[in-house]
């Protein structure tokens, strides 16, 4: 890369003045102020570095964060950079109701204006928990700066009883066996204390997990950004090693434009199938990719999935927790096997291809984390996409985390209105349910919860669980948790709180899943759908003021990345994947 700022007036400490009317005075009285805070005029006038501090008392996974300051500076001053840290307001998924996707795009304004407020010529990300990195390069995407993300890193895993055990798939494995009577109060309370053994991201392959693998794919992170855990010295290593690498980007005007292309995108999708990850990734990507004026093309996704295998033996699909990946190599490993499939020329942040950072990754040896491409834990891409007369916009399913008996099903549909009903009724004894019936939750789509939320993991009825029932098949408008198992089908789109043909399924109904000819089917006929629709009018839900009417009117479905039209960019000029 050579392409350097021209203009020395339009780097550092100059960039972005404040409108007083006087260029000269504006500066001089930037530099006045910054002085007060001890700084000399040789600090001042190297490439400026901000460094985005997420750090929250109300997130613990984040909580490694003044270490990861402390080892940014250092890499920027080492590498003749002026660091500047700044507050984003920080997200953490059991802290932020109704939903942290709610806030999501909150971040991401919040990250885009103070990236453009601010004087910087390149930035660090520092995030974590599952919507902050999206947050995060979604807002740096439309910012346009040279930007490097780094990962706060996943947390250690504990032990109960014996048993290892980590966020949050077995949070909701243990609190499935205490509602199922299996376990009582007591080993409740003790193993509640195990399942976050340190701060960090969740330990399983859930959305951080991905998001942070996804993040290294799009070459967004320095190479093995992804996987060291935030313990580690490892991880503060990379910390360093960003810290550097952002001067860098600074100095040779490697602008985040230039990392994020369609080949960029194609790698994360790839990888993101290949790691079994989070159907959230979808939403995730698909809205920084239409910051970047690129649409997902769910179809092709699709594909892609049919000659890409799942590779990493992570829970919830596979066994490990992420300090295994991190000790079986990382990403360097799974990228080497997925090497014949992905875009090798895509640029990263270090200044080399993709290609180049793989074949400068240390040497393979011997390890179960990562299969060889030929010995797969899951023969396809973890992720199916399905269409129908109920989804006619798509819907997913996360297969790989699919009971295989239930894949193939038509079932009676068990309708819950919204969540409150579903709460209200589903552990009720009245309930009239079986295990081949088919759970359908309305109105938890992005408007309609508001904020997409995580419920789409409908808990299996307290009279099927208590008669051993593990799995049954569940559809809604929500998302689901990255660590969460079961034959469920997420994201229809359109969603019901919009009118979509989810909104007119009655109790009774049959539906019909095949996920092997990707199809959701309502069973009624064409003539009865339209019927009920012109019989039953959906007005979508409205607030009066605040965020909450900024979120309403101006948030797009899943297949758009849930984020707000108004944000994405004014003109979309391709496609992604664009193989087929
Ligand atoms: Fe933060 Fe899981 S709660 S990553």
């Amino acid at each position: 890369m050579s392409n350097k700022p021209k203009d020395p007036s339009e780097t550092g400490l100059r960039k972005g003045l404040t409108s007083y009317g006087d260029k000269g005075f504006s500066l001089f009285l930037r530099k006045a102020f910054i002085k007060g805070a001890g700084y000399t005029n040789s600090a001042l006038d190297r490439p400026v570095i901000g460094i985005i501090n997420t750090g929250s008392a109300y997130n613990p996974c984040h909580g490694n964060m003044p270490q990861l300051l402390e080892a940014v500076k250092r890499g920027v001053m080492l590498a003749g950079g002026l660091p500047m840290e700044f507050p984003t307001i920080s997200i953490h998924e059991s802290f932020a109701a109704p939903t942290s996707m709610y806030l999501r795009n909150l971040m991401s304004m919040d990250t885009e204006e103070m990236l453009r407020a601010q004087p910087m010529d390149a930035v660090v990300l520092i995030g974590g928990c599952d919507k902050t990195v999206p947050a995060q390069m979604m807002g740096a995407a439309s910012a346009g700066l040279p930007a490097i993300q780094l990962i706060t890193g996943s947390m250690l895993t504990g032990s109960h009883r014996s048993e290892r055990v980590g966020a949050c798939t077995d949070c909701r494995r243990y609190w499935g066996k205490f509602r199922a009577g299996e376990i009582d109060e007591t080993e409740k309370d003790e193993v509640n204390d195990q399942l976050v053994a340190s701060v960090g991201t969740c330990s399983v392959m859930g959305t951080a997990s991905t998001m942070a693998c996804i993040s290294e794919a799009l070459g967004m992170t320095v190479p093995g950004g992804a996987t060291p855990p935030a313990v580690t010295a490892d991880r503060i290593r990379v910390a360093e090693e960003t810290g550097a690498c952002a001067v860098k980007m600074a100095k040779e005007g490697l602008t985040i434009d230039k990392v994020l292309t369609a080949d960029a995108f194609e790698n994360a999708m790839r990888v993101l199938l290949a790691i079994g990850g989070s159907t959230n990734g979808i939403v995730h990507l698909a809205a920084i990719a239409g910051r970047m004026g690129l649409e997902i093309d769910l179809d092709a996704l699709d594909k892609m999935g049919e000659e890409t295998p799942v590779l990493v033996d992570l829970k919830p699909s596979g066994d490990h927790y992420m300090e295994n990946f991190h000790d079986a190599g990382g990403m360097a490993t799974l990228l080497r096997e997925l090497k014949p499939l992905l875009k090798l020329d895509a640029m990263t942040v270090s200044g080399r291809t993709l290609g180049e950072e793989i074949d400068a990754a240390p040497p393979s040896f011997r390890q179960d984390v990562v299969r060889p491409f030929n010995k797969p834990i899951y023969p396809r891409g973890s992720i199916a996409v399905l269409h129908g007369n109920l989804a006619p916009g798509g819907a997913i399913i996360k297969q790989s985390a699919a009971d295989e008996n239930l894949m193939e099903h038509e079932g009676r549909a068990v309708v819950f209105e919204n969540a409150a009903d579903l709460a209200n009724r589903i552990d009720s004894p009245e309930l009239d349910v079986t295990a081949e019936d088919i759970l359908v939750l309305k109105n938890i789509g992005p408007k309609g919860a508001p904020g997409m939320p995580e419920a789409g993991y409908i808990p299996i009825p307290m009279k099927l669980a208590r008669a051993g029932v593990k799995d049954i098949v569940r559809i809604s408008d929500g998302r689901m948790s990255g660590t969460a198992f079961g034959t469920i089908v997420l994201h229809v789109t359109p969603e019901s709180a919009i009118g979509g043909p989810l909104a007119h399924v009655r109790n009774g109904d049959r539906i019909r899943l095949s996920v092997k000819n990707r199809e959701l089917s309502l069973l009624i006929s064409n003539e009865e759908l339209a019927q009920r629709i012109k019989d039953n009018p959906i007005t979508p839900p409205t607030a009066e003021r605040g965020y909450k009417k900024l979120f309403l009117q101006t948030v797009t479905q899943a297949d758009k990345g849930v984020d707000f039209d108004f944000l994405r960019a004014a003109k979309m000029v391709g496609k992604t994947p664009q193989s087929k």
